[in-house]
C-alpha cells in the first residue's frame, strides 16, 4: 500500500529542495504535480505532470491545485526585488497559495520555512526582510490550516547544503532556539514523510544536522518532535 494516497502538489520543484522532493514522491511512488515557471529544469523526470505559472498568478495557482490532496512548499525567495522577491514570494506569495489552497479543499500543507524566522535582527534578514516574510505567511497558514480537518506542517531548516539524503544524524528543536545546517536531500525527505507521520500534524520545528553517519530513514525524528 502506498504511504499516502492522493497528489501532492510541489510548489517551487525547479528549486534544489523542491527537485530533491520531486524525486523522493516518486521514489515512495505518490502522484506528483510540479507547479513551475519553467518546465526545462524538471527534464530528469518522466512522466511529470507540470502545472506551470508563477506565485503572483491567481488563476494560475487555482488550476495548479485542482484535484491535489496536499502541497509542499518549498519555494523561496532569490532576488531583493520583483517576482522572485521576499515579499512577493515568501510573504504575499505563500499566503495567496495557502489561501488557494483552503479555498479549493487540499486537506494538508507542509511548508519549508527557516530557522531564525523569530529574530528579527539575524543577519539573513538583511536580505529583504526574508526572515520577517516568512513568519507572516508561518502565521498565516497556522491560522488558517490547524482545525476542520485540514492540517499543516511548519519545517524550519538551518542553512541548506547540497549533499546526499541520509549522511547525517539530525537534530530537531522547537521555539526557534538551535542553530546549524542540514541537506536539502534530507529537508526533502522529511517533508515528503510529513505527508503521513501524524506526530508533526499541526506542528512547527526545526532540524539540523549533527554527525555524519548513515540513516535507514528519517522517521525516527519526527517522532520526537
Ligand atoms: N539557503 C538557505 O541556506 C536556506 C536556509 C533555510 C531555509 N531556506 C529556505 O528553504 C527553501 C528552499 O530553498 P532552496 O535553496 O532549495 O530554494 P531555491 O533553490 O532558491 O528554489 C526556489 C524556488 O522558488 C521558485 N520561485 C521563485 N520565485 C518564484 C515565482 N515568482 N513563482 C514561482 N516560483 C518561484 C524558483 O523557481 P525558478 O527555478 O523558476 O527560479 C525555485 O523553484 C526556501 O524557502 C528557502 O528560503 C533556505
Amino acid at each position: 500500500m502506498k504511504k499516502f494516497e492522493g497528489k501532492v502538489l510541489v510548489v517551487g520543484a525547479t528549486g534544489r529542495t523542491g527537485l530533491w522532493v520531486v524525486r523522493r514522491l516518486q521514489h515512495y511512488g505518490i502522484e506528483v504535480r510540479a507547479f513551475a515557471r519553467k518546465a526545462d529544469k524538471l527534464a530528469e523526470f518522466r512522466n511529470l505532470e507540470v502545472s506551470l505559472g508563477k506565485i503572483q498568478n491567481t488563476s494560475a495557482l487555482r488550476s495548479a491545485v485542482s484535484g491535489c490532496n496536499a502541497i509542499i512548499c518549498t519555494i523561496g525567495a532569490s532576488e531583493l526585488i520583483g517576482e522572485a522577491s521576499p515579499v512577493q514570494v515568501d510573504g504575499d506569495g505563500i499566503i495567496r497559495l495557502v489561501d488557494i489552497a483552503r479555498e479549493n479543499d487540499v486537506k494538508k500543507f507542509i511548508l519549508v520555512s527557516s530557522i531564525a524566522v523569530t529574530k528579527p535582527f539575524h543577519p539573513l534578514n538583511l536580505f529583504g526582510g526574508v526572515l520577517s516574510q516568512k513568519l507572516r505567511s508561518e502565521n498565516h497558514l497556522r491560522s488558517i490550516y490547524g482545525k476542520d480537518g485540514f492540517t499543516y506542517t511548519v519545517i524550519r531548516p538551518g542553512g541548506l547544503k547540497d549533499g546526499e539524503p541520509f549522511k547525517y544524524q539530525l537534530q530537531t528543536g522547537k521555539g526557534d532556539t538551535i542553530s546549524g545546517v542540514i541537506d536539502r536531500a534530507d529537508v526533502a525527505e522529511l517533508a515528503v514523510l510529513s505527508l503521513w507521520t501524524k506526530r508533526v500534524e499541526n506542528e512547527t520545528f526545526e532540524v539540523i544536522r549533527t554527525s555524519p553517519a548513515e540513516q535507514k530513514s528519517l522517521e525516527i525524528y519526527l517522532e520526537k518532535i
